[in-house]
């Protein structure tokens, strides 16, 4: 049996940040301002100017950065939450701990994200129906490349609905050199280790433009405290961040630019090498992803991953079932004229190992247990 190479290894990155995460660590341990302490204001600083727009306000999770605006807009019980049905459960189940309902939504076949013409239905759908109001989009950008921002605001702006990017696998991603944030009313970051930028342990952030919704979400994410200590001015949530985990963040965002560009490298091997053998991720023209997954499509999905897994080759699926068809998801609206592609792809995707350290080694293994798999499918 082939030895398993790691599908992301978070130790070569440590290795290469050659003592920096350690240093930061100890420094917070010496200062012992544990929770909200200086890195986390350093972080949301360094955040904002990394997506070039916008305030940054951390949080707990990218779970709470979905649902801080959403409450700091006051959306509750009657009101409509748009959101894609091919997505992790964060991005609806934040809806419905509000009180809102989420409207499932189908994707495109191509980008994996929302499309425009299944949401447009769906809002004509639930305003035509007359028992919810349209509140907000959440737009998900998934595996790391960025939603058809362009087109969504439109839609947003013309229904008058706030539009959020759950950025959590995005975060860097852009389109024609813009973050999602241009368009977007609020940016929600995952910093789940896994992720792209990610932290060692859970941690989360929102960008927003408007100073109001700024000051409203900061509220919220310490109990709905007032202007003074033990004062309330609404009902908020615990979502603090940690000072460890900022330090350890700050230490790796200042080599993410770099780290996007390395991602973007194995992709570019992966599609050179593969791609006349299995259908490989597209990223549109002017679009930038930042590589979250590698996920291409294939029809035996199970014989697959079995083969690789042969050659020493891990995989993943994500998502092996729509959120639409999971019991407590179930009574929720859909769109109008269904979610089929959403029902199909969730039998076809499966990704690959990535991360910026992949050796060329890996990438060849990968490469060459898909090359043999294809030869195997032609043969029968
Ligand atoms: C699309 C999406 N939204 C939200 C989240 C929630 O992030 P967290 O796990 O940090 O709460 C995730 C994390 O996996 C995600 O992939």
């Amino acid at each position: 049996m082939t030895d398993m190479i790691p599908f992301i290894d978070l130790k070569a990155q440590r290795t290469r940040l050659n003592g920096k995460i350690e240093a930061a660590v100890m420094k917070v341990l010496d200062e012992g301002r544990y929770i909200l302490g200086p890195e986390v204001i350093e972080l949301e600083e360094k955040l904002a100017e990394f997506a070039g727009i916008g305030r940054a306000l951390s949080c707990a999770n990218g779970t709470d950065a979905i649902l801080i605006p959403l409450m700091a807009w006051g959306i509750g019980p009657g009101d409509a939450v748009f959101v894609p049905s091919f997505t992790f459960a964060a991005s609806a189940e934040v809806i419905v701990l509000t009180g809102a309902t989420p409207v499932f939504v189908d994707v495109d076949p191509v980008t994996y994200n929302m499309s425009p013409d299944s949401l447009s239905g769906a809002i004509d759908m639930v305003k035509t129906e007359g028992k919810l109001t349209p509140r907000a989009i959440i737009a998900v950008d998934l595996f790391g490349q960025p939603a058809n921002y362009p087109v969504l605001a439109e839609i947003a702006n013309s229904h008058d609905l706030k539009l959020i990017s759950d950025c959590a696998q995005g975060f860097g991603c852009t389109l024609d050199g813009k973050s999602p944030l241009h368009w977007a009313d609020a940016l929600t970051i995952s910093f789940y280790p896994a992720k792209p930028l990610g932290a060692y342990g859970d941690a989360g952030a929102v960008l927003v433009k408007d100073d109001n919704l700024y000051a409203t979400m900061k509220s919220v994410r310490v109990h709905g405290e007032g202007h003074e200590r033990y004062e309330y001015a609404r009902i908020g949530i615990n979502s603090r961040l940690d000072t460890i985990q900022a330090a350890i963040l700050l230490a790796k965002l200042s080599v993410f630019g770099d780290e996007i560009e390395m991602r973007q490298a194995v992709a570019d091997k992966y599609a050179a090498k593969m791609g006349n053998m299995v259908k490989t991720p597209k990223v549109l023209d002017g679009y930038q992803s930042t590589w979250a997954q590698y996920t291409i499509e294939v029809n035996d999905r199970d014989a697959f991953r079995s083969h690789l897994a042969g050659h020493g080759v891990p995989t993943a699926v994500y998502y092996p079932i729509p959120l639409h068809l999971h019991e407590p998801y179930a009574s929720y609206p859909i769109a109008p004229e269904g979610l089929a592609v959403t029902e199909a792809i969730a039998h076809t995707v499966v990704s690959l190992p990535m991360h910026p350290d992949m050796p060329d080694a890996d990438v060849e293994q990968v490469c060459s247990a898909v090359a043999t798999y294809s030869q195997k499918v032609l043969a029968e």
